[in-house]
């Protein structure tokens, strides 16, 4: 095996996703996660995520001998561009992100890099990181010349692998052109089929990169309010979305009125970008309300299903359908769904959960995950949809008709079938739509 030019350090999902795409171009990448189970795996071509087509883009870059996994970061000695990916969670409710895994990992690829080496971070950090790190790197290692350059990832859950192969644009900050050059040629690919290369200073690409979750984030609570709108005065939402959608100033995207953003990004970002601004005395006040209206919809959904169902919620038994912050992922972190089913316990409800691949699981007495549709609503009062899963657009309402207690469905997702509801008699209450009168 050849020595690899390129190094991954930390492979979670947007490594992962990076090495295995540059990999497939052909160029040898070399990945270093401190986690030896993760890297076991991978060597088995096991990945430790759920992602589509993920597992066969795997097979394929083992087999060609373009890709291997280290937990020992001196196996890439030979690299002369590293792509850091590590985690940088919310340290607290004051939005801090942690740096502590990216601290460690540009320290350990300081130590064993080859001078004129560039370290790429493509971690989400708060704005100014980079060149503090570039500073520090200056000092700490003047036997040689290392460039932080930054490289922010625009990947989506359960479609990452077709993101990184058609990008609408590449980011890349930093101060020194050559190193900018090395991360660009590392994407030539993509330059050939004409993606917009943005080149930049450090601060301007790591901005990029919160602005765009905080956009994106502040569209679907703009909808969501638009959504609770349209509960009272009456209408439908996603008529609404299409009508300001086809506005190519607006766009169709992130218009789908739900239970309120989630996922291992969106809180994250928004709260990391409103600490940012605080912090340097210019308050992001639309960020801020977005994080207060999203933090607020669990309780004013839970309210909706109390009143839709003309009751309280407590002794009922209640079926939630979908526990993964959305579709084609087995995330929960951050999940609508997961905190709607904490909600409800604490009403004091017996919640029977179903998703087709996402786990979760809670020490209380009254929640069960189940592996099947039909065991999930066994009994139910009420049968939520909390996740966008396909399989739950094509409900066989008649084959669970006499499992459950009540024929009522909440559908947060506005997934479900109507016509095939009301064909079998169930009561159907959508978010985005007025509120029918229940029958009991
Ligand atoms: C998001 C961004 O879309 C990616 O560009 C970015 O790279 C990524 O964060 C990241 O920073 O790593 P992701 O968290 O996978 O990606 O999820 P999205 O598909 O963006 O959805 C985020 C949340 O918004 C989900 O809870 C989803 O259900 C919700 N959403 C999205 C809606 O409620 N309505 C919509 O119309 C769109």
């Amino acid at each position: 095996m050849t020595a690899a030019e390129i190094c991954v350090v930390g492979v979670g999902y947007v490594g992962l996703i990076q090495a295995v795409g540059l990999a497939s171009f052909g160029q040898r990448v070399e990945c270093v996660d401190l986690d030896p189970r993760k890297v076991e795996m991978l060597k088995r071509g096991v990945p430790p995520i759920f992602e589509e087509g993920l597992e066969e883009a795997l097979a394929d870059v083992i087999d060609r001998d373009l890709i291997s996994f280290t937990t020992n970061i001196a196996d890439a000695r030979s690299a002369d561009l590293f792509f850091v990916a590590v985690g940088t969670p919310t340290s607290d409710r004051t939005g801090n992100a942690r740096l502590d895994y990216l601290d460690a990992a540009i320290s350990s690829i300081a130590e064993i890099a080859k001078d004129g080496a560039v370290i790429a971070v493509k971690s989400t950090v708060p704005i100014g990181t980079c060149a503090r790190f570039q500073a520090r790197l200056d000092r700490d290692h003047p036997e040689k010349s290392l460039h932080i350059v930054s490289n922010p990832e625009f990947l989506r859950e359960g479609t990452a692998l077709n993101d990184f192969f058609n990008p609408e644009r590449i980011v890349i900050g930093g101060a020194n052109e050559v190193a900018r050059d090395r991360v660009r040629a590392s994407y030539a690919g993509f330059e050939d089929r004409g993606v917009p290369m943005i080149l930049s200073d450090t601060s301007t690409s790591e901005t990029i990169k919160y602005a765009a979750n905080a956009f994106l984030a502040t569209k679907v609570t703009f909808i969501n309010e638009i959504s609770d709108l349209v509960e009272t005065v009456g209408g439908d939402i996603d008529q609404v979305a299409r009508g300001i959608g086809l506005d190519s100033r607006i766009g169709p995207q992130f218009l789908k009125a739900g239970p309120g953003y989630g996922g291992s990004c969106f809180p994250k970002d928004t709260l990391a970008l409103a600490t940012i601004g605080r912090r340097h005395g210019v308050q992001q006040q639309i960020v801020e309300t977005v994080i207060r209206i999203n933090d607020s919809r669990r309780f004013r959904i839970l309210k909706r299903i109390e009143a839709a169902m003309g009751d309280k919620i407590s002794g009922k038994r209640l079926a939630v359908l979908g526990l993964a912050f959305k579709a084609n992922t087995d995330d929960v972190r951050d999940s609508p769904a997961v905190d709607i089913v904490h909600a409800l316990l604490e009403e004091g409800a017996e919640v029977r959960s179903y998703d087709p691949v996402a786990k979760f699981s809670v020490d209380h007495r009254c929640y069960s995950q189940h592996e099947s549709i039909a065991a999930a609503c066994e009994g139910a009062s009420a049968v939520l949809v909390a996740t966008e899963w396909p399989v739950f657009k094509s409900f066989d309402f008649a084959a669970i008709e006499n499992l459950v207690e009540r024929r009522y469905i909440f559908d947060m997702r506005r997934i479900i079938d109507l016509g095939a509801a009301w064909a079998t008699h169930w009561d159907i209450e959508r978010i985005g739509s007025p509120m029918q009168k229940a029958t009991a």
